[in-house]
């Protein structure tokens, strides 16, 4: 039973978007986003639907357009999209783990208010999405990643352990970012992600990444000296941090 005062959910059904029918996506999306609804809003879906067929898929994209009727909706599908979907709505062919594609996404489209990782759902490009994407995402914005089911199964490189290679084990590792200014590990670098990640919020299969500024001082350790080393994997993700 849909809400009537949730417009997403009802626009989600119309369109034939899964986020709705299949996924109980769009309560919690309509729950942070109402209030954006008639601002100007920038979003960025990554997975336009409909796999190898240039004529299936943009179903979100409609429900994305029509909810946010003064807003800009980009796509990306790693497949050529034939469609129009109006002006509003721009769709681009490329693999989102390629960082050629992100910058040209980000400098023609961005910076972003939300983005939305409905792509592979593979952890390693789950990951690289988000750490090369993380920079054109606007103060204030949010990172939204559906189906961390895949997180636990091997065929999307996942695994039920808990590990920094899965989805979930790099949700894990935000969790230290959001808390560096505690972090007591020996010459650690603070990064740009501990600087501007201010929220996690998880609801099933469903994250949502918040940035803003998260410069405050421990409360309890105000002149920590955050000598810590944070190391990077060569693909710019980082890696999770082990608290000692
Ligand atoms: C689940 S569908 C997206 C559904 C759509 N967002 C909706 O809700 O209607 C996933 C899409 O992601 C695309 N995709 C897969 N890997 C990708 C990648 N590395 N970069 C960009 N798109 C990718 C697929 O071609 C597919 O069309």
């Amino acid at each position: 039973m849909t809400d009537p005062n949730d417009l997403l959910s009802q626009l989600a059904l119309q369109h034939g978007t899964d986020k709705a029918r299949d996924h109980w996506y769009t309560p919690h999306y309509h729950r942070r986003f109402d209030a954006l609804r008639d601002s100007p809003v920038s979003v960025l879906e990554i997975g336009v639907g409909g796999y190898q067929d240039p004529m299936t898929g943009g179903e979100s994209l409609k429900m994305w357009r029509d909810y946010f009727p003064n807003g800009t909706i980009v796509g990306l599908d790693i497949h050529a999209k034939a469609m129009n979907l109006g002006e509003r709505v721009h769709i681009e062919k490329g693999d989102i783990t390629d960082r050629r594609v992100v910058r040209h996404l980000g400098e023609t489209y961005g910076p972003f208010d939300i983005i939305i990782d409905d792509g592979s759902h593979r952890c390693d490009d789950v990951m690289m999405a988000w750490a090369y994407l993380w920079e054109f995402l606007k103060d204030g914005g949010w990172y939204v990643v559906e189906d961390l089911q895949t997180s636990y199964w091997s065929e999307y490189g996942g695994s039920s352990e808990r590990t920094g290679e899965t989805t979930i084990g790099w949700i894990f590792g935000l969790i230290n970012h959001l808390h560096y200014a505690d972090l007591n590990i020996a010459n650690y670098h603070v990064t740009d992600y501990d600087r501007t990640l201010v929220g996690i919020e998880l609801a099933r299969n469903l994250a949502f990444i918040r940035k803003g500024d998260n410069t405050k001082p421990s409360e309890m350790m105000p002149e920590h000296p955050h000598a810590l080393v944070g190391e990077s994997r060569p693909d710019g993700v980082p890696m999770e941090v082990t608290v000692g």
